[in-house]
């Protein structure tokens, strides 16, 4: 399983990677907010994104803003050159299907995002995304089965071989990992609190603390 880390903060990404878990980034418009609140400045978006691409060996997602075919594919194919990492992050909406079908034909890559539903899914991959990314915690937040929507779209695509792989993200907790895992998805992307709650175990701890206190010990008996 791949593990990308939802965020454009540069410090939080520089963690993950120093970790050696890494193996992309996934970024937003609204995670591009926060990281140039974090800075106290705007951020140059292409800048930012170059940065991103030159700290991780793997993908770095960064999304369009347009909505109409034209304009995403201008954007797209601006983003693309920016790095050979990048992956253009195009909304699943009728002109964002479009451009996803172009842009393979340029081939520029595309992870198709604001995936809520299973046919949205279907199309994405018969379009030729690269990655499609079912959004779980949206969908549980909104009283529906987040891991429900990922069962159905890697069964579907499992049923017809298709090529897109599977990133499993708006990931907000550990279980959301496990789960995704057990089902074999591609990739999950998440914040870097859930990547370092992966591993975290109370009995872990106390079986440290209690390795350390018996070692302080023997080493004062070994003195005395
Ligand atoms: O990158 C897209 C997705 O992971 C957003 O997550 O927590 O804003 O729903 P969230």
């Amino acid at each position: 399983m791949k593990f990308f880390i939802d965020t454009a903060d540069l410090s939080e990404i520089r963690e993950a990677n120093d970790m050696g878990v890494l193996d992309g980034v996934t970024t937003n418009p609204s995670l591009m907010k926060v990281a140039s609140e974090r800075a106290g400045r705007p951020l140059d978006f292409h800048e930012h994104i170059f940065k991103i691409c030159e700290l991780v060996e793997g993908d770095v997602s960064a999304e369009v803003t347009a909505v109409e075919f034209e304009g995403i594919m201008t954007q797209a194919r601006a983003l693309a050159q920016i790095h050979a990492r990048v992956v253009v992050k195009v909304p699943l909406i009728l002109d964002g299907i479009k451009a996803i079908n172009a842009l393979r034909k340029e081939d520029i890559r595309v992870n198709c995002t604001l995936c809520f539903s299973p046919t949205q899914a279907l199309v994405a991959a018969k379009a030729g995304a690269v990655y499609i990314s079912p959004f779980l915690g949206r969908v549980d937040d909104i009283s529906s089965d987040g891991m429900r929507l990922l069962e159905e779209v890697v069964s579907i695509y499992s049923n017809y071989s298709y090529p897109t792989e599977v990133l499993a993200a708006s990931i907000r907790h550990p279980m959301h990992v496990v789960e995704a895992a057990i089902m074999g998805v591609h990739v999950a992307t998440m914040p870097l609190s859930v990547i370092k709650k992966l591993l975290r175990h109370p009995l872990t701890d106390i079986g440290l603390e209690k390795f350390l206190g018996d070692w302080e010990a023997f080493q004062q008996g070994l003195a005395s």
